[in-house]
């Protein structure tokens, strides 16, 4: 089968190379030179483990290849996947659709024979009308199938989520695209994965409630915690008493500072839109969304709290600054709301992350000292806040860190270490829904 990906970032890239892998013949499409050239030189523009192997590796079979020229990659495709980004719409929270649009037209002029258009990227109920609207305003003669695929892969564990997915989602409408569509995905049937057709709308919508419910399954336990802090319960073996119960299942119950991504905030946000726009609002995903982003400020005061009510003139060291582990990713990240609160309360920031410090200062520029390693965190620290829960911070010497220290305090926002674990080596501890 021959694949035009249309957007090189992360679903694209990921997806593109996947199903390179399985056979098929891909052509990933950017508009963004730079980015094409990088990854012609075998450069990845996204810190994803594996995905430098895979490109690799297909490239050099001959089955994946980059390029700016939409045109002559939709033109020799059977089947075109649209992967540009969706972001906020600025001033409304609505998900800007111009890239998709955009990708929308530029299919049309360039499609040649019967072609499956398929929209990857999250993107609004009715948008693949849209889609195909513009296909057909644009060139009268295309003859194309407009499908929703939205892609459910978490960062971090993309590869392993694309090859393995716990279910593929097709929003389809025509019998053709069908057909093709089962042939793109029938390298999955030897691991078994479930391939749900389903009416396009419904496809497009599935995406956003999946999002959505998982985000407010981790506000819910975040505000649990909040409480067993209160009644001194302990929220991990709260979670565990919880998902043990099938229905509810132990995915998505750790307690944190808040989620973030390049998903779970925008997607809430959209949902929220769209619900208010067919007047069915979803009142449980507003109230999430507000809760999430007081939650991040919040662990800001956790921390200040622990340093006994001051952080004046003081210094507290970040450990991880991404959104959550094996990923550089920045967007939306709760270390971004908890360096600001703590500047704001007049305190100085040095932070390490094992691979989002580049992306951490186009984020948060000079607001933060940036050290080498885990253990410059704390030099004339007041207290080490671990933010994102890294493998390389799950076995920390504690002793080592607290000579490096001005004072031995530890605000674990991850529950990584047992309290007794931090208690005997002398610091004061303090974590999320856990009383030490
Ligand atoms: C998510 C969805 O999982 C994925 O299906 C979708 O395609 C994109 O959005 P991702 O943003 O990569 O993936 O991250 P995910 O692992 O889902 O975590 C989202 C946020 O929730 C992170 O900030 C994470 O730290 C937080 N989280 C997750 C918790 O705080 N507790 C949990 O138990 C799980």
């Amino acid at each position: 089968m021959k694949i035009a990906m249309i957007g090189s970032g992360y679903v694209g890239l990921v997806s593109g190379s996947c199903f390179a892998d399985f056979g098929h013949s891909v052509t990933c499409v950017d508009l963004d030179q730079g980015k094409i050239d990088a990854l012609n030189r075998g450069e990845m523009p996204i810190y994803e483990p594996g995905l430098d192997q895979l490109v690799a590796g297909n490239v050099a079979a001959g089955r994946l290849f980059f390029t700016t020229d939409l045109a002559s990659a939709v033109a020799g495709a059977q089947v075109v996947f649209i992967a540009v980004g969706t972001p906020s719409r600025r001033g409304d929270g609505h998900a800007d659709l111009s890239y998709i649009h955009a990708a929308a037209r530029d299919i049309a002029r360039a499609v040649d024979g019967f072609t499956v258009v398929v929209t990857k990227s999250t993107v609004p109920v009715g948008t693949g009308d849209e889609v195909e609207r513009i296909i057909r305003e644009t060139n009268h003669e295309a003859d194309v199938a407009v499908v929703s695929n939205p892609e459910f892969l978490r960062e971090g564990a993309a590869i392993a989520d694309f090859k393995r997915p716990d279910r593929v989602v097709v929003g389809i409408e025509d019998e053709r695209a069908r057909q093709v569509m089962s042939e793109v995905y029938r390298p999955l049937n030897l691991n078994q994965a479930p391939v749900m057709f389903t009416e396009r709308r419904t496809s497009e919508l599935i995406k956003y409630a999946a999002n959505a419910f998982l985000a407010v399954k981790v506000t819910f336990i975040n505000e649990i915690a909040d409480l067993c802090e209160k009644v001194g319960a302990n929220v991990q073996e709260v979670s565990r008493g919880v998902g043990l119960d099938k229905r509810i299942g132990p995915k998505f119950l750790h307690a944190g500072p808040g989620y973030g991504g390049s998903c779970f905030p925008k997607d809430t946000v959209a949902l929220v839109k769209t619900a208010q726009d067919y007047d069915s609002p979803i009142r449980l995903v507003e109230t999430t969304i507000a809760v999430n982003d007081q939650r991040k400020r919040a662990m800001a005061r956790k921390v200040i709290t622990a340093c006994g009510g001051d952080v004046r003139g003081k210094t507290i060291g970040l450990l991880g600054l991404t959104f959550k582990p094996n990923t550089d990713d920045m967007r939306e990240a709760p270390s971004i709301s908890i360096v600001q609160a703590l500047i704001d309360a007049g305190a100085a920031v040095r932070a390490y992350d094992p691979e989002g410090m580049a992306a951490a200062r186009a984020v948060l520029d000079e607001k933060v000292t940036y050290v080498a390693s885990a253990y410059d965190v704390a030099d004339d620290a007041a207290a080490i806040v671990i933010v994102t829960e890294w493998d390389a911070f799950r076995a920390l010497d504690l002793a080592r860190l607290k000579e490096r220290m001005a004072s031995p305090i530890l605000v674990d926002l991850r529950n990584v270490y047992q309290p007794y674990e931090v208690l005997r080596h002398g610091f004061s501890y303090s974590s999320v829904g856990r009383v030490a």
